[in-house]
């Protein structure tokens, strides 16, 4: 099942980055799929013709994989969800959520099972590596940091929470999404539960 994505708006940055901080306490309430747009437009879209995207990467190697977990979402169902830049949409290719998993496989950190989605970004290395060689190594940790930025800064600006998450068992989180690519970063995200 693929599912095409609402547009982008535009969204004033303006003391977004004054107001950035990790969060981790999320409210019940679900995000919609306009939020989950933006949030993985800004995590990994495309923004010109060449396919060039909302991020930096080195010779354009573009070695990273967008996931995400949908929990609650508004008119979506859960599972786990592939994102497709190049048609802005969302594969789903588990149809059961996982967010308890994530958190157990995270070192028992349970916001992350309380949270209505968890973006998971993950890397095939070799994209990088094969034109850089070892060199590359850096280049996509440099990128997966760009992206998370990213993610940051627009879940800020929709007035949403989130937190980089680097404390997990990276074969145990690989397991779980079933995945070929490995996991470097998950990022929960929810309305935080101080803004109610
Ligand atoms: C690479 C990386 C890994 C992190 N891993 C975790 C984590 O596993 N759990 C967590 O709660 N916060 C994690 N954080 C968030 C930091 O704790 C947080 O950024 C720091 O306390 C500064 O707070 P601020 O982000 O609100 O400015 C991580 C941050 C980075 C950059």
């Amino acid at each position: 099942m693929e599912i095409l994505l609402p547009e982008i708006e535009e969204i004033k940055l303006e003391d977004v980055l004054l107001k950035r901080r990790s969060i981790r306490e999320y409210s019940s309430t679900p995000l919609t799929l306009k939020e989950l747009s933006h949030l993985l437009f800004a995590a990994y879209g495309i923004t010109d013709s060449r396919g060039f995207k909302t991020v930096p990467s080195a010779g354009a190697t573009y070695p990273l994989e967008i996931y995400v977990n949908v929990r609650d979402v508004v008119n979506l169902e859960e599972g786990v969800y592939k994102y497709i830049p190049e048609k802005h949409s969302i594969v789903r290719i588990l149809d059961e959520e996982v967010g308890q998993k994530l958190a157990l496989a995270s070192l028992k950190q349970m916001f992350i099972a309380v949270a209505p989605i968890v973006i998971i970004i993950a890397a095939d290395f070799e994209r990088t590596t094969r034109v850089y060689g070892d060199r590359g190594f850096r280049y996509v940790y440099m990128e997966v940091g760009h992206v998370a930025q990213n993610i940051y800064l627009m879940a800020t600006s929709l007035g949403l929470g989130t937190v980089s998450v680097g404390a997990f068992y990276d074969s145990e989180i690989k397991n779980i999404l079933g995945i070929d690519e490995y996991p470097l970063l998950l990022m929960p995200v929810g309305v935080p539960l101080s803004e109610e």
